[in-house]
């Protein structure tokens, strides 16, 4: 075994191969997998038309390397411990043979109801056993799974069933978050009145609360499933095929369907796992995040399940009905990997340590963090209250768009510095470039960060549009994949990624277009034109502060505030509701036209002295009237 990690000198030597040899390299990895047909070329790639291709020529099934192959002498291991919202109820084992036979089931399910490989199909559920089903269901089959994270409102849920063109959605009547309920098959009602491509409805009676269902579109997926056989043949995909397209906010207007594709997701996420984790057999592992995000799709489902792992998916939220929420399920479930958010840690570290202190965290030996950049007093105090300094802290730096870890410590390998990232996985070749489009090479620099060699999970295109992908990622430093984040490196050579570099802001670990929010704003009848930033957050990371020109200064500014934020909360979320309005007679604009974000985003962080060259506004007036009204 060429590729095991145990010590620094392993790293830097698997490293160097993987980038001198990244064919000979991939293809030992890819050996692992179950194959219906070897790969013919590891990779083929050409960023200059933002392409890459893996295992070209290979055919396989995703479902078959996830839970076939481990029947044999996994069959009754568990593969997903359910913790349902409230503690009192019972929690899940849903063993590898469980496992198989409900995702065959959903298999035979969608076939039934028409669905074809290729077919893409929505998924608007909460973190229950049947969103895994539903997902796998359709990788069975080869049809091609759009999750969309189920706090998102109708508009944004029809926006993407019609960008795919979805034909069916599978739902559930509702769901909990924490004391509350959200009928979420009466937003995919909302939602179908704006999306008639939809001619079925599956939903699964989670509350049990008995919907409207309407004739000859919806169906109850109870009574579905117990129509259909627990066998159903695993469909031959080619390496390059369709597995999913997950909506990601993008820096101008409308989400991008980013597009992953089967074998070379599959083999990363799965590498991934085993390396950054050191995952070995017989942990359990638990991964908080939300199967509506990347982080559900590779590290809740597709890179555990395909080691074999057992995997903690969790309903609840952390503060519910108390802030010990999380150290309790770790507890009951002896959680070895336990895998969160800085914005959960930040907001838990708020509680009382009390509610720590009366569970036994004795079985963590690894802990994760994913979403943003970390910062030092947040890794310090997860370190010493929750690893009790001995577990290694895995900081992953990864998107979307990239499928999997990037640049991330390997447990137990790496040694740790707070809030780095540290340094790149095998087969990852990051590149820092100055404004002017150079390769900042050597230690100690500062700049945009970029990818210069393919891997096999990035995003293949968008969704429809491949000219928007080549735009957004291949085209500021050409022949490059820009991520979008500044990084540093540091004189060791650690990476520190310092946020992003874009209109793309992070709440509580949720990317947000600010275009998109100005959008949902503008729709307000009185409201003429806006500008969004983000500030600090002690707890979310950033915050959404708005600046907004109405037709007339508001005298009841508090009710408009509030309809402003519902508004954008129908049109997008809750999630990207402003924290701070600030109403103005209008923005710093350049003479062409250009809004200067720098200065609001400097008024939202609360600086008021230092705003740099204002000489180039059309109406350096206006700053002074913004700074006067800062909201604090
Ligand atoms: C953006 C991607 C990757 C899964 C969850 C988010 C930021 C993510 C880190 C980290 C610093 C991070 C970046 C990135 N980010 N992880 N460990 N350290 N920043 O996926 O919604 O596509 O967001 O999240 O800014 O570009 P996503």
């Amino acid at each position: 075994m060429a590729h095991v990690i145990k010590t620094q000198e392993d790293y830097l030597a698997v490293y160097k191969q993987s980038i001198e040899n990244p064919e000979t390299f991939w293809a030992g990895v890819a050996e692992g997998f179950t194959w219906k047909k070897k790969w013919d070329k590891v990779v083929e790639w050409n960023f200059n038309e933002a392409e890459a291709k893996w295992f070209t020529g290979g055919k396989l099934n995703i479902t078959e390397n996830c839970i076939d192959r481990h029947l044999a002498t996994k069959a009754n291991q568990t593969a997903l411990i359910w913790e349902p919202n409230k503690p009192t109820d019972e929690a899940r084992k849903i063993t590898y043979q469980q496992l198989h036979d409900e995702v065959c089931k959903v298999g035979n399910m969608l076939k039934a109801h028409g669905v074809k490989k290729g077919d893409r199909v929505c998924i608007y559920m909460p973190m229950v056993p049947e969103a895994a089903y539903a997902i796998l269901g359709c990788a069975r089959i080869g049809a091609v799974h759009s999750v969309v994270f189920a706090g998102f409102s109708a508009g944004s849920l029809s926006d993407r069933i019609n960008d795919s063109g979805c034909k069916i959605v599978l739902t559930t009547d509702g769901a909990y978050r924490g004391d509350k309920t959200i009928n979420l098959k009466a937003i995919v009602d909302e939602a179908l009145q704006r999306s008639p491509g939809v001619v079925k409805v599956i939903v699964s009676a989670h509350l049990q609360s008995k919907p409207a269902m309407q004739q000859g579109r919806d169906f109850s997926w109870e009574e579905e499933m117990s129509k259909v056989p627990a066998q159903c043949e695993a469909e031959e995909m080619d390496a390059e095929d369709l597995l999913f397209i997950l909506y990601t906010s993008g820096s101008t207007g409308k989400p991008k369907g980013m597009v992953h594709t089967t074998a070379g997701y599959m083999v990363y996420t799965n590498y991934t796992f085993k390396t950054a984790f050191q995952y070995r057999e017989g942990q359990v592992y638990w991964c908080t995040a939300d199967v509506g995000w990347v982080t559900g799709h590779s590290y809740i489902l597709y890179g555990p399940l395909s080691a074999g792992a057992t995997s903690v998916m969790f309903e609840g939220i952390p503060s519910w009905p108390d802030w010990g929420r999380f150290w309790q399920a770790i507890e009951r479930h002896k959680v070895n990997i336990f895998y969160t958010a800085p914005t959960a840690i930040r907001s838990l570290q708020q509680a009382p340590l009390s509610f720590i202190e009366k569970y036994d965290l004795s079985s963590l030996q690894v802990l994760g963090s994913v979403g943003e950049p970390i910062n030092e007093e947040a890794w310090n105090w997860y370190n010493e209250h929750i690893g009790r300094n001995n577990c290694p802290i895995i900081d992953t730096w990864w998107q979307t768009e990239t499928g999997g870890f990037m640049i991330s410590p390997i447990a137990n390998v790496t040694k740790l510095k707070p809030a780095f990232a540290s340094f790149p996985l095998p087969g990852v070749q990051p590149a820092i470039m100055n404004e002017a489009g150079e390769e900042l090479t050597g230690n100690n620099v500062e700049g945009r960060l970029t990818i210069k060699f393919p891997w096999p999970a990035m995003a293949r295109t968008i969704y429809g549009d491949h000219q928007r992908f080549k735009d957004t990622y291949f085209s500021t430093f050409p022949g490059k994949y820009f991520t979008g984040d500044g990084s540093k490196r540091d004189d060791e050579g650690y990476y520190r990624i310092t946020g992003r570099v874009d209109d793309i802001i992070i709440v509580s670990g949720h990317n947000l277009g600010t275009a998109e929010i100005e959008n949902a704003i503008n729709e307000h009848s009185s409201v003429v034109e806006s500008a969004v930033v983000g500030y600090p957050h002690d707890i979310k990371g950033q915050a959404v502060y708005a600046f907004v020109i109405c037709y007339e200064m508001p005298k009841e500014a508090d009710k408009l505030r509030a309809e402003i934020k519902e508004m954008v909360s129908k049109i997008i979320g809750p999630i990207a509701k402003p924290d701070k309005i600030q109403f103005v007679s209008g923005l710093p604009k350049t003479r062409s036209g250009k809004i200067m974000r720098r200065i609001l985003r400097k008024v939202a962080e609360g600086e008021t002295s230092n705003l740099g060259d204002t000489t180039t506004l059309l109406d350096p007036n206006i700053v002074e009237e913004i700074k006067a009204g800062a909201i604090k």
